[in-house]
Protein backbone atom coordinates (compact mmCIF):
# COMPACT_ATOMS: atom_id res chain seq x y z
CA UNK A 1 0.00 0.00 0.00
CA UNK A 2 1.72 3.34 -1.02
CA UNK A 3 2.04 5.28 1.99
CA UNK A 4 0.53 8.75 1.60
CA UNK A 5 -2.52 6.12 0.20
CA UNK A 6 -2.86 5.36 3.43
CA UNK A 7 -3.03 8.26 5.45
CA UNK A 8 -5.98 9.42 2.92
CA UNK A 9 -7.91 5.82 3.68
CA UNK A 10 -7.46 6.76 7.55
CA UNK A 11 -8.85 10.47 7.46
CA UNK A 12 -11.67 9.24 4.71
CA UNK A 13 -12.57 6.15 6.99
CA UNK A 14 -11.98 8.52 10.36
CA UNK A 15 -14.83 10.52 8.49
CA UNK A 16 -17.03 7.74 7.13
CA UNK A 17 -17.20 6.17 10.27
CA UNK A 18 -17.00 9.05 12.98
CA UNK A 19 -13.60 9.01 14.21
CA UNK A 20 -12.72 12.82 13.24
CA UNK A 21 -14.63 15.40 11.18
CA UNK A 22 -12.89 18.66 10.00
CA UNK A 23 -13.72 21.49 12.54
CA UNK A 24 -16.84 24.25 11.04
CA UNK A 25 -16.66 21.61 7.86
CA UNK A 26 -20.09 23.76 6.94
CA UNK A 27 -18.24 26.73 6.82
CA UNK A 28 -15.63 25.37 4.53
CA UNK A 29 -13.45 23.85 7.53
CA UNK A 30 -10.85 25.67 9.92
CA UNK A 31 -7.34 24.92 9.60
CA UNK A 32 -5.89 22.31 11.03
CA UNK A 33 -8.39 21.92 14.14
CA UNK A 34 -10.32 18.78 13.78
CA UNK A 35 -13.99 17.73 15.78
CA UNK A 36 -14.20 13.92 17.47
CA UNK A 37 -17.27 12.00 16.36
CA UNK A 38 -18.74 9.31 18.58
CA UNK A 39 -16.40 6.71 18.11
CA UNK A 40 -13.04 8.91 17.83
CA UNK A 41 -14.31 10.57 21.51
CA UNK A 42 -14.76 7.11 22.56
CA UNK A 43 -11.11 5.76 21.26
CA UNK A 44 -9.06 9.53 22.72
CA UNK A 45 -11.25 8.96 25.90
CA UNK A 46 -9.55 5.43 26.32
CA UNK A 47 -6.60 6.33 25.90
CA UNK A 48 -6.75 9.04 28.18
CA UNK A 49 -8.11 6.87 30.39
CA UNK A 50 -5.11 4.39 30.13
CA UNK A 51 -2.59 7.11 30.82
CA UNK A 52 -4.67 8.15 33.93
CA UNK A 53 -5.03 4.91 35.62
CA UNK A 54 -0.77 4.10 34.83
CA UNK A 55 0.32 7.39 35.87
CA UNK A 56 -2.22 8.27 38.74
CA UNK A 57 -4.25 5.21 40.02
CA UNK A 58 -1.86 2.51 39.50
CA UNK A 59 1.30 5.01 41.70
CA UNK A 60 1.25 6.33 45.00
CA UNK A 61 4.03 8.88 44.10
CA UNK A 62 1.56 11.06 41.41
CA UNK A 63 -1.32 13.35 42.28
CA UNK A 64 -3.69 14.51 39.62
CA UNK A 65 -4.26 17.98 38.89
CA UNK A 66 -6.72 20.52 36.02
CA UNK A 67 -5.37 23.72 36.02
CA UNK A 68 -6.89 26.31 34.26
CA UNK A 69 -6.07 26.92 30.53
CA UNK A 70 -6.15 30.96 31.25
CA UNK A 71 -3.52 31.45 33.62
CA UNK A 72 -1.17 35.08 34.64
CA UNK A 73 0.33 36.75 31.73
CA UNK A 74 3.78 36.29 33.92
CA UNK A 75 3.81 32.92 34.07
CA UNK A 76 4.93 32.64 30.42
CA UNK A 77 7.75 35.48 30.60
CA UNK A 78 9.15 33.09 33.31
CA UNK A 79 8.59 30.06 31.18
CA UNK A 80 10.32 31.59 28.15
CA UNK A 81 8.08 31.45 25.91
CA UNK A 82 7.06 35.14 25.24
CA UNK A 83 10.92 35.83 24.29
CA UNK A 84 11.28 32.27 23.18
CA UNK A 85 8.49 30.00 21.89
CA UNK A 86 8.76 31.93 18.30
CA UNK A 87 8.95 30.47 14.60
CA UNK A 88 11.01 32.29 12.04
CA UNK A 89 8.72 33.52 9.48
CA UNK A 90 9.09 34.46 5.55
CA UNK A 91 6.20 36.33 3.67
CA UNK A 92 5.76 36.27 -0.11
CA UNK A 93 4.52 39.63 -0.55
CA UNK A 94 3.24 38.30 -4.36
CA UNK A 95 1.31 35.47 -3.43
CA UNK A 96 0.95 36.75 0.44
CA UNK A 97 1.00 33.27 1.82
CA UNK A 98 3.59 32.88 4.82
CA UNK A 99 6.14 29.87 5.44
CA UNK A 100 8.58 28.99 8.04
CA UNK A 101 11.73 30.12 7.13
CA UNK A 102 13.62 27.03 7.98
CA UNK A 103 11.34 24.31 6.48
CA UNK A 104 11.00 26.54 2.86
CA UNK A 105 12.41 23.23 1.02
CA UNK A 106 9.35 21.01 2.94
CA UNK A 107 6.58 24.46 1.74
CA UNK A 108 4.73 24.67 -1.66
CA UNK A 109 4.38 27.93 -3.02
CA UNK A 110 0.73 28.40 -4.22
CA UNK A 111 1.50 29.55 -7.65
CA UNK A 112 0.93 27.04 -10.44
CA UNK A 113 3.04 25.29 -11.60
CA UNK A 114 3.85 23.28 -8.14
CA UNK A 115 7.23 25.00 -7.28
CA UNK A 116 9.22 25.62 -3.70
CA UNK A 117 8.81 29.55 -2.37
CA UNK A 118 11.38 31.58 -4.04
CA UNK A 119 11.45 29.66 -6.97
CA UNK A 120 8.74 31.10 -9.44
CA UNK A 121 10.41 34.46 -11.15
CA UNK A 122 7.53 36.15 -9.73
CA UNK A 123 8.14 35.17 -5.68
CA UNK A 124 9.00 38.39 -3.39
CA UNK A 125 10.31 36.71 -0.04
CA UNK A 126 10.64 39.05 2.91
CA UNK A 127 13.23 38.57 5.73
CA UNK A 128 12.90 35.99 8.16
CA UNK A 129 10.70 37.71 10.91
CA UNK A 130 10.07 35.62 14.32
CA UNK A 131 7.12 34.79 15.36
CA UNK A 132 5.08 33.83 18.17
CA UNK A 133 3.40 31.03 18.90
CA UNK A 134 1.33 31.55 21.58
CA UNK A 135 -3.10 32.35 20.65
CA UNK A 136 -3.18 35.99 22.47
CA UNK A 137 -6.64 37.27 23.71
CA UNK A 138 -8.12 39.94 26.47
CA UNK A 139 -9.29 39.76 30.01
CA UNK A 140 -12.34 41.74 30.54
CA UNK A 141 -13.84 44.47 28.71
CA UNK A 142 -10.59 46.56 27.19
CA UNK A 143 -8.80 45.23 24.38
CA UNK A 144 -5.05 47.31 25.28
CA UNK A 145 -2.01 45.97 26.34
CA UNK A 146 -2.47 45.28 29.48
CA UNK A 147 -5.10 43.24 29.49
CA UNK A 148 -3.28 40.31 26.95
CA UNK A 149 -3.80 36.89 28.35
CA UNK A 150 -2.89 33.66 26.54
CA UNK A 151 -3.86 30.54 25.97
CA UNK A 152 -1.74 27.68 27.58
CA UNK A 153 0.26 26.12 24.87
CA UNK A 154 1.27 23.43 27.39
CA UNK A 155 -0.16 22.26 30.45
CA UNK A 156 3.05 22.10 31.68
CA UNK A 157 3.27 25.37 33.88
CA UNK A 158 -0.40 24.59 35.54
CA UNK A 159 1.87 21.89 37.31
CA UNK A 160 4.72 23.86 38.46
CA UNK A 161 2.94 26.96 39.80
CA UNK A 162 0.91 24.59 41.69
CA UNK A 163 3.70 22.73 42.91
CA UNK A 164 3.54 24.14 46.11
CA UNK A 165 -0.67 23.63 46.52
CA UNK A 166 -0.31 19.70 45.86
CA UNK A 167 2.49 19.37 48.04
CA UNK A 168 0.79 21.02 51.17
CA UNK A 169 -2.63 19.36 50.39
CA UNK A 170 -1.34 15.73 50.33
CA UNK A 171 0.87 13.56 51.68
CA UNK A 172 3.35 13.58 49.21
CA UNK A 173 7.40 13.83 49.97
CA UNK A 174 9.98 14.28 47.42
CA UNK A 175 9.79 12.28 44.80
CA UNK A 176 6.98 12.76 43.99
CA UNK A 177 5.07 13.72 40.90
CA UNK A 178 2.00 16.05 39.61
CA UNK A 179 0.05 14.49 36.26
CA UNK A 180 -2.78 16.52 34.11
CA UNK A 181 -4.45 16.15 31.07
CA UNK A 182 -5.57 19.32 29.45
CA UNK A 183 -5.96 21.38 26.09
CA UNK A 184 -3.14 23.63 24.61
CA UNK A 185 -2.82 25.59 21.97
CA UNK A 186 -0.66 26.66 19.39
CA UNK A 187 -0.97 28.88 16.30
CA UNK A 188 1.37 26.34 14.31
CA UNK A 189 2.53 27.60 10.89
CA UNK A 190 3.21 24.46 9.36
CA UNK A 191 0.20 22.32 11.07
CA UNK A 192 -0.88 19.07 8.94
CA UNK A 193 -0.55 15.56 8.20
CA UNK A 194 -4.51 15.30 9.93
CA UNK A 195 -4.68 15.38 13.85
CA UNK A 196 -0.61 15.09 14.08
CA UNK A 197 0.05 18.55 14.51
CA UNK A 198 -3.44 21.05 15.37
CA UNK A 199 -3.53 24.43 16.59
CA UNK A 200 -5.52 23.13 19.36
CA UNK A 201 -4.83 19.71 21.05
CA UNK A 202 -4.64 17.91 24.62
CA UNK A 203 -1.68 16.78 26.42
CA UNK A 204 -0.90 14.44 28.50
CA UNK A 205 2.40 15.77 30.89
CA UNK A 206 3.23 14.48 33.93
CA UNK A 207 6.31 16.54 35.88
CA UNK A 208 8.07 14.69 38.54
CA UNK A 209 9.89 15.96 41.42
CA UNK A 210 13.25 15.20 42.48
CA UNK A 211 16.12 15.58 44.42
CA UNK A 212 19.07 17.33 42.72
CA UNK A 213 21.45 14.42 41.60
CA UNK A 214 18.96 11.95 41.53
CA UNK A 215 17.24 13.28 38.21
CA UNK A 216 19.58 11.11 35.69
CA UNK A 217 18.01 8.24 37.51
CA UNK A 218 14.74 8.88 37.50
CA UNK A 219 15.51 10.40 34.12
CA UNK A 220 16.15 6.81 32.87
CA UNK A 221 13.36 5.14 34.65
CA UNK A 222 11.04 7.49 33.01
CA UNK A 223 12.30 6.38 29.64
CA UNK A 224 11.73 2.77 30.48
CA UNK A 225 7.95 3.32 31.99
CA UNK A 226 7.08 6.01 29.06
CA UNK A 227 7.95 3.28 26.41
CA UNK A 228 6.42 0.24 28.24
CA UNK A 229 3.07 2.28 28.48
CA UNK A 230 2.92 2.80 24.63
CA UNK A 231 3.66 -1.12 23.96
CA UNK A 232 0.95 -1.82 26.45
CA UNK A 233 -1.61 0.23 24.70
CA UNK A 234 -1.00 -2.02 21.76
CA UNK A 235 1.17 -0.48 19.38
CA UNK A 236 3.75 -1.83 17.35
CA UNK A 237 7.40 -2.37 18.98
CA UNK A 238 8.96 -2.38 15.98
CA UNK A 239 7.31 0.75 15.03
CA UNK A 240 8.50 2.88 18.10
CA UNK A 241 12.44 4.09 18.67
CA UNK A 242 14.25 6.25 20.78
CA UNK A 243 15.51 10.05 19.71
CA UNK A 244 17.93 11.56 21.92
CA UNK A 245 18.04 15.49 21.26
CA UNK A 246 21.22 16.43 20.46
CA UNK A 247 23.27 19.50 22.13
CA UNK A 248 21.57 21.79 18.72
CA UNK A 249 17.88 20.51 19.62
CA UNK A 250 17.28 20.46 23.27
CA UNK A 251 15.02 23.31 24.21
CA UNK A 252 16.18 26.28 27.06
CA UNK A 253 14.56 24.40 29.92
CA UNK A 254 16.42 20.89 28.94
CA UNK A 255 19.32 19.46 30.32
CA UNK A 256 18.62 16.01 28.58
CA UNK A 257 15.71 15.04 26.39
CA UNK A 258 14.63 11.88 24.58
CA UNK A 259 11.50 11.77 22.31
CA UNK A 260 9.58 8.36 21.26
CA UNK A 261 9.26 8.05 18.14
CA UNK A 262 6.61 6.57 15.38
CA UNK A 263 7.13 5.11 12.23
CA UNK A 264 4.34 6.92 10.61
CA UNK A 265 3.06 6.51 7.25
CA UNK A 266 4.33 10.31 6.59
CA UNK A 267 7.81 9.06 8.52
CA UNK A 268 9.44 8.76 11.93
CA UNK A 269 7.98 11.12 14.01
CA UNK A 270 7.74 12.25 17.95
CA UNK A 271 4.64 11.48 20.08
CA UNK A 272 6.41 11.96 23.34
CA UNK A 273 9.24 13.57 25.17
CA UNK A 274 10.99 12.87 27.99
CA UNK A 275 12.68 15.80 29.47
CA UNK A 276 15.06 16.55 32.33
CA UNK A 277 13.92 20.17 32.70
CA UNK A 278 16.64 20.21 35.53
CA UNK A 279 15.39 23.07 38.52
CA UNK A 280 14.86 25.69 35.39
CA UNK A 281 10.86 25.88 35.62
CA UNK A 282 10.64 26.55 39.91
CA UNK A 283 14.13 28.58 39.58
CA UNK A 284 12.05 31.10 37.14
CA UNK A 285 9.16 30.79 39.04
CA UNK A 286 11.23 31.55 42.16
CA UNK A 287 12.15 34.84 40.46
CA UNK A 288 9.44 36.06 38.51
CA UNK A 289 6.64 35.53 41.60
CA UNK A 290 9.06 36.32 44.45
CA UNK A 291 7.79 33.39 45.93
CA UNK A 292 10.25 30.74 47.56
CA UNK A 293 9.64 27.38 45.96
CA UNK A 294 12.33 25.55 47.43
CA UNK A 295 11.64 21.85 49.50
CA UNK A 296 12.44 21.40 52.77
CA UNK A 297 13.88 17.72 53.07
CA UNK A 298 13.14 16.93 57.13
CA UNK A 299 15.24 14.08 57.41
CA UNK A 300 18.07 15.32 55.79
CA UNK A 301 17.58 18.93 57.33
CA UNK A 302 18.56 20.43 54.24
CA UNK A 303 16.98 22.44 51.55
CA UNK A 304 17.08 22.89 47.86
CA UNK A 305 15.41 23.50 44.40
CA UNK A 306 14.06 20.04 43.17
CA UNK A 307 14.78 19.21 39.36
CA UNK A 308 11.88 17.91 37.40
CA UNK A 309 12.02 15.06 35.36
CA UNK A 310 9.29 15.69 32.54
CA UNK A 311 6.87 13.23 30.46
CA UNK A 312 4.76 15.00 27.65
CA UNK A 313 2.68 13.36 25.49
CA UNK A 314 -0.24 14.48 23.00
CA UNK A 315 -3.76 12.50 23.38
CA UNK A 316 -4.37 13.27 19.99
CA UNK A 317 -1.05 12.17 18.40
CA UNK A 318 -1.49 8.90 20.49
CA UNK A 319 -4.74 8.63 19.47
CA UNK A 320 -3.48 9.05 15.09
CA UNK A 321 -0.74 6.19 15.75
CA UNK A 322 -3.26 3.91 17.67
CA UNK A 323 -5.33 4.32 13.86
CA UNK A 324 -2.34 4.08 11.84
CA UNK A 325 -0.70 1.27 13.80
CA UNK A 326 -4.12 -0.44 13.39
CA UNK A 327 -5.12 0.01 10.46
CA UNK A 328 -5.17 -3.11 7.80
CA UNK A 329 -6.21 -4.47 4.75
CA UNK A 330 -7.14 -8.36 3.92
CA UNK A 331 -8.69 -10.44 1.65
CA UNK A 332 -11.29 -12.50 2.58
CA UNK A 333 -13.30 -14.59 0.80
CA UNK A 334 -12.06 -12.62 -2.18
CA UNK A 335 -13.16 -9.15 -1.07
CA UNK A 336 -11.49 -6.63 1.00
CA UNK A 337 -12.02 -6.71 5.11
CA UNK A 338 -10.80 -2.99 6.35
CA UNK A 339 -10.16 -3.96 10.28
CA UNK A 340 -8.81 -1.33 12.89
CA UNK A 341 -7.15 -3.88 14.85
CA UNK A 342 -6.98 -2.15 17.85
CA UNK A 343 -6.06 -3.16 21.70
CA UNK A 344 -9.02 -4.13 23.61
CA UNK A 345 -8.93 -2.01 26.12
CA UNK A 346 -8.88 1.10 23.59
CA UNK A 347 -11.39 -0.10 21.14
CA UNK A 348 -14.31 2.71 21.07
CA UNK A 349 -17.00 0.30 21.07
CA UNK A 350 -16.26 -3.18 23.21
CA UNK A 351 -18.76 -5.70 21.44
CA UNK A 352 -21.73 -5.73 19.07
CA UNK A 353 -24.89 -7.44 19.39
CA UNK A 354 -26.32 -9.27 15.93
CA UNK A 355 -29.55 -11.04 16.11
CA UNK A 356 -28.87 -13.78 12.85
CA UNK A 357 -31.85 -12.55 11.29
CA UNK A 358 -34.91 -10.35 12.26
CA UNK A 359 -37.31 -13.29 12.89
CA UNK A 360 -38.06 -16.38 15.75
CA UNK A 361 -37.67 -13.59 18.44
CA UNK A 362 -34.20 -13.11 18.00
CA UNK A 363 -34.23 -9.22 17.54
CA UNK A 364 -35.66 -8.88 21.20
CA UNK A 365 -33.65 -11.60 22.86
CA UNK A 366 -30.69 -9.81 21.15
CA UNK A 367 -31.49 -6.31 22.05
CA UNK A 368 -31.99 -7.17 25.67
CA UNK A 369 -28.77 -8.97 25.96
CA UNK A 370 -27.17 -5.70 24.42
CA UNK A 371 -28.89 -3.08 26.84
CA UNK A 372 -27.22 -5.92 29.80
CA UNK A 373 -24.12 -4.93 28.24
CA UNK A 374 -24.37 -1.46 27.49
CA UNK A 375 -23.99 -1.09 31.02
CA UNK A 376 -21.05 -2.06 31.49
CA UNK A 377 -19.12 -0.70 28.04
CA UNK A 378 -20.25 0.84 24.95
CA UNK A 379 -21.62 -1.84 22.96
CA UNK A 380 -23.57 -1.56 19.22
CA UNK A 381 -26.89 -3.41 17.93
CA UNK A 382 -26.98 -3.95 14.51
CA UNK A 383 -29.90 -6.11 12.83
CA UNK A 384 -29.40 -4.28 9.78
CA UNK A 385 -28.16 -6.27 6.34
CA UNK A 386 -26.46 -9.89 5.87
CA UNK A 387 -24.89 -10.67 8.61
CA UNK A 388 -21.29 -10.63 7.16
CA UNK A 389 -21.48 -6.76 6.14
CA UNK A 390 -22.41 -6.24 9.89
CA UNK A 391 -19.39 -8.18 10.98
CA UNK A 392 -17.14 -6.13 8.09
CA UNK A 393 -18.82 -2.63 9.96
CA UNK A 394 -17.78 -3.68 12.96
CA UNK A 395 -14.30 -4.54 11.45
CA UNK A 396 -14.14 -0.92 10.31
CA UNK A 397 -14.53 0.79 13.78
CA UNK A 398 -12.41 -1.59 15.53
CA UNK A 399 -14.99 -3.63 17.76
CA UNK A 400 -13.11 -6.85 19.14
CA UNK A 401 -16.31 -8.71 19.63
CA UNK A 402 -19.69 -9.94 17.75
CA UNK A 403 -21.95 -11.77 19.66
CA UNK A 404 -24.38 -13.49 17.51
CA UNK A 405 -28.17 -14.48 18.38
CA UNK A 406 -28.92 -17.16 16.58
CA UNK A 407 -31.54 -20.50 16.64
CA UNK A 408 -29.53 -22.40 18.77
CA UNK A 409 -29.53 -19.19 21.27
CA UNK A 410 -33.20 -19.72 21.97
CA UNK A 411 -32.97 -23.29 22.32
CA UNK A 412 -29.89 -23.81 24.74
CA UNK A 413 -29.32 -20.09 25.82
CA UNK A 414 -25.62 -19.59 24.15
CA UNK A 415 -24.72 -16.94 21.62
CA UNK A 416 -21.95 -17.26 18.78
CA UNK A 417 -18.98 -15.27 19.82
CA UNK A 418 -17.23 -13.86 16.83
CA UNK A 419 -13.24 -12.45 17.62
CA UNK A 420 -12.07 -9.59 14.88
CA UNK A 421 -8.73 -10.61 13.95
CA UNK A 422 -8.73 -14.39 13.88
CA UNK A 423 -12.61 -14.33 12.78
CA UNK A 424 -12.72 -17.38 15.25
CA UNK A 425 -15.91 -18.36 16.83
CA UNK A 426 -16.55 -19.63 19.79
CA UNK A 427 -20.19 -20.40 21.79
CA UNK A 428 -20.71 -18.79 25.20
CA UNK A 429 -24.14 -19.00 27.64
CA UNK A 430 -25.41 -15.68 27.91
CA UNK A 431 -25.19 -15.89 31.53
CA UNK A 432 -21.58 -15.95 31.06
CA UNK A 433 -21.22 -13.18 28.11
CA UNK A 434 -20.63 -10.35 30.31
CA UNK A 435 -17.79 -12.12 32.54
CA UNK A 436 -16.28 -13.59 29.30
CA UNK A 437 -16.18 -9.85 27.29
CA UNK A 438 -15.11 -7.77 30.39
CA UNK A 439 -12.06 -9.81 31.31
CA UNK A 440 -11.17 -9.44 27.19
CA UNK A 441 -11.92 -5.64 26.87
CA UNK A 442 -9.97 -4.54 30.29
N1 LIG B 1 5.79 20.55 28.14
C1 LIG B 1 6.67 20.09 27.11
C2 LIG B 1 6.07 20.15 25.77
O1 LIG B 1 5.02 20.72 25.56
P1 LIG B 1 6.45 19.44 23.29
O2 LIG B 1 7.47 18.49 22.70
O3 LIG B 1 6.33 20.78 22.70
O4 LIG B 1 6.81 19.51 24.84
C3 LIG B 1 4.83 17.49 23.90
O5 LIG B 1 5.03 18.73 23.25
C4 LIG B 1 3.86 16.62 23.12
O6 LIG B 1 2.66 17.35 22.84
C5 LIG B 1 4.40 16.19 21.74
O7 LIG B 1 5.19 15.03 21.86
C6 LIG B 1 3.11 15.92 20.99
O8 LIG B 1 2.64 14.63 21.27
C7 LIG B 1 2.15 16.95 21.57
N2 LIG B 1 2.06 18.13 20.68
C8 LIG B 1 2.88 19.20 20.65
N3 LIG B 1 2.48 20.08 19.71
C9 LIG B 1 1.39 19.56 19.13
C10 LIG B 1 0.51 19.98 18.09
N4 LIG B 1 0.65 21.16 17.47
N5 LIG B 1 -0.51 19.16 17.73
C11 LIG B 1 -0.70 17.97 18.36
N6 LIG B 1 0.08 17.53 19.36
C12 LIG B 1 1.12 18.30 19.74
Amino acid sequence: MAETTLMEKLVSLCKRRGFVFQSSEIYGGLGSVWDYGPLGVELKKNVKDRWWRAMVHARDDIEGLDAAILMHPRVWEASGHVAGFTDPLIDCRTCKARFRADKLQDAQCPQKPSKHPGEHSTCDLTEPRMFNLMFKTFMGPVEEQAAVIYLRPETAQGIYVNYQNVLNSSRQRIPFGIAQIGKAFRNEITPGNFIFRTREFEQMEMQFFVKPGSDDEWFERWREWRLAWHHSIGLTPARLRWHQHGPGELAHYAKAAYDIEYEFPFGWNEIEGIHNRSDFDLGRHQEYSGKKLEYFDQAANERYLPFIVETSAGADRVALTLLADAYREETVEGETRVVLGFHPSIAPIKTAVLPLVKKDGMPELAERIYHDLKRQFPCFYDDSGAIGRRYRRMDEAGTPFCCTVDGDTLKDGTLTVRERDAMTQVRVHQDQLLTYIRERVA
